[in-house]
């Protein structure tokens, strides 16, 4: 029988496709990162979708490409605001079983600074405002991914001990 798929869910920075890509060789399932999905879709990085485009329309596209995927045996790695619009969550637990990788924020602060240029929302942002937009935004997020069916602390955490939440339920 078929298992639903696992929906990695959390802020930027949080482990999602580091800890999902070897989380979904211990399930035997496969892995698919929504960003990478996205951009190998529409031939551009989700860098200039934001830049070009407009967040509203990259909400949009995220949307459409999330309900489209392929279910079935598969971990998912979000985005970091997937959850947090068009019902996404509400969809997301409808067909699978989300789990929200919780990081503190001055540890996505330490795992961001080096890496912001990589990321549209974060890259405007001078080190000394880095940490403040962190603790904002995700004060504003932690309701959407609160709602997961598993909150795991994902501060130091292995993809075995990631592993045992998803098969010992
Ligand atoms: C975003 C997170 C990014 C990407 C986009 C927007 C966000 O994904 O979807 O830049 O709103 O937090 P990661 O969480 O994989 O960095």
């Amino acid at each position: 029988m078929q298992q639903p798929p696992v929906f990695l869910i959390g802020f930027m920075g949080s482990g999602k496709t580091s800890l999902g890509y070897p989380l979904a060789q211990l399930l035997r399932f496969e892995f698919i990162d929504l960003d990478q999905w996205i951009e190998q879709r529409e031939g551009k990085t989700i860098h200039e979708l934001f830049v070009q485009e407009g967040e509203s329309v990259f909400r949009q596209k995220e949307r459409a490409y999330l309900r489209s995927l392929p279910l079935g045996q598969r971990v998912i790695a979000t985005g970091g605001g997937t959850p947090c619009h068009e019902q996404n969550m509400d969809w997301m637990n409808r067909v699978g079983t989300t789990v929200y990788l919780q990081v503190d924020a001055q540890i996505l602060y330490e795992r961001l600074l080096p890496h912001r240029n990589e990321r549209p929302l974060l890259r405007h942002l001078s080190p000394e405002e880095l940490l403040p937009f962190i603790k904002r935004l995700l004060a504003q997020r932690e309701p959407y991914y609160r709602q997961a069916k598993h909150i795991v602390c994902a501060d130091q955490l292995r993809v075995e001990q990631l592993h045992a939440v998803l098969t010992s339920c």
